[in-house]
């Protein structure tokens, strides 16, 4: 352990300011080899409060041979002590839970309360969780022949390249950095343009505990910094977070080396609400399922709310009530529930979107909340929520990502058209059904076509569940011990004959 521990800096302006303009390389902040940089904002002011280096092929080069150096010698330590490293990481980055919190507010709009300083404490606890996984990349013993000794190991993959994006920056960095680090892999993260500053902190922070190289920081545009990574020959596997698009373009990109590929893609993903239902619970459930707090900016969003016949019109009441108790605001401002949008290409989105809807005949807008009245947040990029009635399952906005606080309430009459609607999506990354019925959880448990279930509750990705989507929604699994033993391992198979 080095000597001087970085110190937790409570003031996300200057910290914002201390980082501006580097990459982390070889263990090492510098910047880009382009000597470039671009605008770093803070979407609830428009005000930019620092600047991000602008890194490409040249050091996406770098990044990868510090990283096949570092991991030759990762890999040879035995994986409780790479666990014990990483676990070391977990209590270093929960020393930071409040200075990464206030900055992942100031560069995303994200409320410090109910949002960022929570995505921070999920940060550390991934790392503890993870940390202690070491001893578990086990093999298996499998009965050949008595003269012979046949078995399985785990081995790393080698350099794992890794693509974030904006909404959960350092929590969805963490659940890849985490297990692809304890399996032996030396990592190459490229934050994303619009959130790269509280990325590159929490590097920081594990820079003073783990090997210099073993994990690196870029950031830049997406095809000219994240596109020359997931090419590279050196790196052997891609884990990525984001569009659909995107995914594909790496998928494709992936599939000319033939190397394994994560990812984790969008989402449109249903909540069936029988008439039998607790409504409390389920109109509790919406708003946490439908991530108003993060203003709706999450790939499981709740954001096709099917509601049976004799409850709709009380749980569309009850819905409204609660939303408009949410207060929209300054993102650092502890009464704040609700922030701002990243940045005006996403806001212009959910306003499109808005509009769409309420063009569309038999659609009803219902707004709720406030905008902030405060003069300096009069630029920011702020959306009142909205809840379309009305709304029908063919309609683009209930087939489309719409990556922002709107969602769609659609009146069904009988269970098996719930069932019908809710699987006719692209989509397939979480479900919920609400009912008193156990007969009708179990049956919408199996037939809900979903990578997460959840019966009468909605929670948030758990480090030791595996979490990934069917269909469009992306190809492998995230968090949990499978996470780390199927996607950032290969197997080896040996056979020894003593005969
Ligand atoms: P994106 O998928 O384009 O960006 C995500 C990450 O991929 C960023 O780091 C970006 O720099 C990188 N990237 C972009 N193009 C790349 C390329 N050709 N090669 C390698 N890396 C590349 O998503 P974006 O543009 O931020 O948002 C667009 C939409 O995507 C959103 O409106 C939303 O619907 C969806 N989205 C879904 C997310 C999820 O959690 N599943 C997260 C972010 C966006
Ligand atoms: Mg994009």
């Amino acid at each position: 352990m080095p000597q001087s521990r970085l110190q937790p800096n409570l003031d996300p302006h200057a910290l914002a300011r201390e980082l501006s303009g580097k990459l982390l390389i070889g263990g090492a902040l510098r910047p880009a080899a382009s000597g470039r940089t671009f605008p770093v904002e803070n979407p609830a002011t428009g005000e930019a409060i620092g600047a991000a280096a602008e890194g490409g092929a040249a050091d996406v080069d770098l990044a990868v041979a510090a990283a096949a150096e570092a991991q030759k010698g990762w890999a040879k330590l035995a994986s409780r002590e790479r666990g014990r490293l990483v676990a070391e990481c977990g209590r270093a980055l929960n020393d930071h839970i409040e200075e990464l919190g206030r900055l992942v507010a100031l560069e995303t709009g994200k409320a410090l309360r109910t949002e960022s300083r929570v995505e921070a404490s999920v940060v550390a606890d991934l790392f503890t969780y993870y940390g202690g996984l070491g001893s578990e990349l086990k093999g298996e013993t499998v009965p050949f022949r008595p003269d012979m000794l046949t078995m399985t190991i785990r081995e790393p993959i080698g350099v794992v390249g890794a693509i974030i994006p904006w909404n959960v920056p350092i929590m969805l960095m963490a659940m890849k950095i985490a297990p692809a680090l304890v399996a032996g892999n030396a990592v190459i993260v490229k934050a994303a343009e619009e959130a790269p500053l509280a990325a590159l902190r929490a590097c920081q922070i594990m820079n003073q505990v783990l090997p210099p190289g073993l994990f690196n920081l870029l950031t830049g545009d997406g095809p000219a910094c994240g596109g020359p990574l997931v090419a590279h020959k050196g790196v052997g596997k891609v884990t990525f977070t984001g569009s659909v698009e995107t995914g594909k373009i790496i998928y494709r990109t992936a599939a000319e080396k033939l190397i394994p590929v994560t990812l984790e893609l969008g989402g449109k993903s249903p909540m069936i609400v029988m008439a039998d239902a607790d409504l409390d619970k389920a109109v509790a459930g919406a708003v946490t399922g439908m991530r108003f707090t993060r203003q709706g900016q999450s790939c499981t969003a709740a954001s096709r709310i099917f509601v049976q016949e004799a409850a709709h019109d009380a749980f569309v009441d009850m819905l409204k009530a609660k939303v408009d108790a949410m207060k929209m605001g300054d993102p650092l401002d502890e009464a704040t529930d609700i922030g701002a949008i990243i940045s005006r290409p996403q806001y212009d989105k959910v306003m499109s979107y808005i509009r769409m809807g309420e063009e569309t005949p038999g659609m009803r807008a219902l707004r709720c909340s406030a905008l902030p009245q405060d003069g300096k947040l009069k630029r920011g990029l702020f959306v009142q929520p909205v809840l379309f009635t009305g709304a029908r399952n063919d309609s683009r906005i209930a087939r489309e990502e719409i990556f922002g606080p709107v969602t769609c309430i659609i009146k069904f009459r009988d269970y098996e058209e719930a069932i019908r609607q809710a699987n006719d999506s692209d989509y397939g990354l979480a479900a919920t059904i609400w009912t008193r019925d156990l007969k009708t959880a179990l049956d919408a448990s199996h037939r809900l076509e979903a990578g997460f279930v959840q019966v009468n509750q909605n929670l948030v990705v758990q480090s030791n569940l595996s979490y990934g989507g069917v269909k469009n929604s992306g190809l492998g699994k995230e968090a949990s011990l499978e996470s780390m033993l199927e996607h950032f391992t290969h197997k080896k198979t040996i056979i020894i004959n003593m005969g």
